[in-house]
């Protein structure tokens, strides 16, 4: 076969991959070249155009090393992850929704006992953090563990300061009756990386960066699903135009002040069972 045109060319392409052996591969590679093809219709780049979308690839990938993630920003920034992540987490009923991990999660936080502070010798507002984890029908998950991260007061994580403490993230175990409670720094809303080029993207088509102020939560208990989520600040401003698309209501809480004037932030966390 020769000759082809811009009828007879996204055939041709897929016969090519009629042989592949494994059927996942095969799908998603006729998948990838039908919507690439019907989106170079669509589009019909010049040559200048699709050079610049290479140059933009390029670019994003040469952007990525062991501390940045940039085709993962990308992904977030498209609605991708959240995408993905709605897909993979079609949960029961009662069971507490997932939103993206983002790129700032650290795998072996220290682990604290109940009640420590998570953000030892770091500036801003105070606040306390408790609750419950319970599976998704209310049954309390004693020793159910919570790996918690967030930013700091002036929109940063602890790894965007090169490694320096102080550190702004530990894990946590729930005690006989599946609560728990620590005390932390209130976070900020932030924006995500804006100096490569995906926030050329953001910049270009006149998208803001920001995510509204949230507190990361990864909790697992054997039995269930691993859940990974945010508690959001109920009256942030940017709630209706996360940068990822990553607020769903039932993440947003009042972060309330108590009576003895601290901030404090409550939430109680279901998991969906394994089935
Ligand atoms: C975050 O919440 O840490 C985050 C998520 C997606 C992109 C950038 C940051
Ligand atoms: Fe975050």
């Amino acid at each position: 076969m020769r000759d082809f045109d811009e009828t007879t060319i996204t055939a041709a392409v897929l016969a090519r991959f009629a042989a592949t052996p494994d059927p996942r591969l095969r799908q998603v590679m006729q998948a990838l070249v039908r919507h690439l093809h019907g989106f170079v219709r669509e589009v019909e780049p010049t040559m200048a155009e699709w050079e610049a979308a290479i140059a933009f690839l390029t670019a994003t990938g040469q952007m990525c090393d062991d501390k940045r993630q940039e085709f993962i920003l990308l992904s977030d920034t498209l609605g991708v992850s959240m995408l993905v992540d709605a897909i993979n987490n079609r949960l029961p009923a009662g069971a507490t929704p997932s939103t993206v991990l983002g790129p700032f999660h650290v795998q072996g936080a220290a682990e604290k006992p109940l009640g420590a502070t998570l953000a030892a010798g770091a500036a801003g507002e105070p606040m306390r953090v408790e609750g419950r984890v319970t599976s998704a029908d209310g049954t309390p998950l004693p020793g159910a563990e919570l790996d918690i991260w967030h930013s700091d007061a002036d929109g940063l994580y602890d790894v965007q300061h090169g490694g320096e403490p102080p550190e702004l993230r530990a894990r946590f175990r729930t005690d006989a009756e599946g609560r728990f409670h620590f005390t932390t720094i209130a976070p900020t809303a932030y924006p995500v990386p804006t100096d490569g080029p995906v926030g050329a993207m953001l910049e270009a088509t006149g998208r803001h960066p920001m995510r509204p102020a949230h507190v990361h939560f990864l909790v697992s208990a054997p039995g269930h699903r691993t859940l990974v989520t945010h508690v959001f600040a109920a009256g942030d401003p940017y709630l209706d135009s996360d940068a990822v698309f990553g607020v769903k209501d039932a993440l947003v809480r009042e972060w309330v002040r108590d009576a003895d004037g601290l901030r404090a932030l409550r939430y109680d966390f279901a998991l969906a069972p394994l089935t």
